[in-house]
């Protein structure tokens, strides 16, 4: 891969599967840091295809495909329309497990290669806060390769996810809040406690891990080779749902390191929407990292949504995603709560797919600005995340 620059421009850069494989951690591996990390190390090219095989040979490219019906459903023309990449069926049942894959291969090359300060035999615990697609992600991953895991969740936490994550043998901690807790989520502050303990970060959020979001452009290469195989490379808008953030940096990165031109419209809802306010202000500040707190801070109301899994009162990865907003012509879209229901209504009526309300955010989003859209335009929707119940 040619590289790609700081400020995120990837003019140059082109990335080509690498093969057939269904996997992508196998197609791609050479663009990604785990598969850079494993060679200059030593490690064969032959051994890291064996190393995903042996740590989760389930990943499969997930489809894309244009919904007629969504399409004739929000009047777009026969040269335009929506194509929707489903990511239901993937591991975890969400793209979660593209963030976690990419940091679970380094820390796997580390300890085969014998560099890691553990063995086998003693591993520290990995960790994470959620009590979503992204523990349920980090739960199966774990289980298969036998990596005791600790999950931070909420105290009221029940349903399917626990029962899930307590079948998947996660170490699981609830988490009330303390009298002498300082602000903030009390789950993030026992993990924080944790990996300062000795546990390792196994985040789906770059600032805990950034690792994560290698894996995570996984999905947007895949988008693009499927986009450009059909003979598109140019859309007129990329719809992701956003909470931490780290999924639109990612998806919208890796789509441009492969070619496809795609302005990313970054969803957020009416009821928790810290990105958009950031995206107003940090916009035009070029040392926007450096002045943090001036465009990022936690979302002063009770956040509230259907879409509950992109409730993050901060939008943790926020400077990649306004790099990929500035770099791709990008915007955020505030989705009103009855687009959000009505989206959710529509993945499963008019598109077909078992799509949970966040994971059929994006949606919400096209609904909000469709008015905004040529009949022929082109555009993307990701539904990330089947519905459980
Ligand atoms: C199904 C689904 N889609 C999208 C997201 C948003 O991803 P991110 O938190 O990286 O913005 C989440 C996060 O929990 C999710 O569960």
């Amino acid at each position: 891969m040619e590289s790609a620059d700081v400020d995120g421009g990837t003019d140059n850069a082109r990335v080509r599967s690498d093969g057939d494989d269904p996997n992508p951690f196998v197609r791609f591996r050479r663009f990604m840091a785990w598969h850079a990390f494993a060679l200059s190390h030593g490690m064969s090219d032959a051994a890291t295809v064996e190393l995903v095989r042996d740590t989760n040979d389930g990943f499969r490219t997930t489809p894309v495909v244009r919904s007629s019906s969504l399409s004739d459903e929000l009047a777009f023309s026969a040269s335009g329309g929506v194509w929707v990449k489903d990511e239901t069926a993937n591991v975890g049942g969400s793209q979660k497990a593209r963030h976690l894959m990419s940091i679970l291969l380094h820390l796997r090359v580390a300890e085969s290669l014998g560099i890691a300060p553990w063995t086998p035999e003693s591993r520290p615990s990995l960790a994470i806060s959620s009590c979503g697609n992204a523990a349920i992600a980090a739960a199966t991953l774990a289980h298969e390769v036998r990596w005791p895991l600790d999950v931070f969740i909420p105290e009221w936490a029940g349903g399917v996810v626990v029962s899930t994550l307590e079948s998947l043998g996660a170490n699981i901690t609830r988490c009330p809040r303390r009298s002498e807790d300082p602000p903030g989520d009390p789950t993030v502050l026992r993990f924080r406690e944790a990996v300062s303990r000795g546990a390792i970060p196994f985040s789906v959020q770059g600032p805990e891990n950034a690792l994560c979001l290698d894996g995570g452009r996984t999905f947007g290469w895949e988008l693009a080779e499927s986009m450009i195989d059909a003979g598109i490379d140019d859309l007129d808008a990329l719809f992701v749902q956003v909470g931490g953030g780290a999924f639109a940096a990612s998806v919208s990165r890796g789509a441009r390191e492969a070619g496809l031109r795609a302005p990313l419209f970054a969803v957020q809802t009416e009821g928790c929407a810290p990105l958009a306010r950031a995206w107003t202000t940090a916009r035009d500040d070029d040392a926007m990292a450096r002045h943090w707190s001036d465009h990022m801070w936690a979302w002063e109301t009770e956040p509230r949504s259907l879409a509950d899994g992109i409730l993050d009162d901060e939008t943790y990865d926020w400077v990649a995603d306004v790099v990929e907003l500035k770099a791709t012509n990008g915007r955020v879209i505030v989705a009103r709560e009855k687009n959000v229901i009505r989206a959710s209504q529509m993945g499963p009526e008019v598109v077909g797919v078992n799509v949970s309300p966040t994971g059929s955010a994006g949606l919400a989003g096209l609904l909000e600005c469709r008015a905004e859209l040529a009949d022929d335009a082109r555009v993307v929707v990701a539904f990330s995340g089947v519905r459980r119940d």
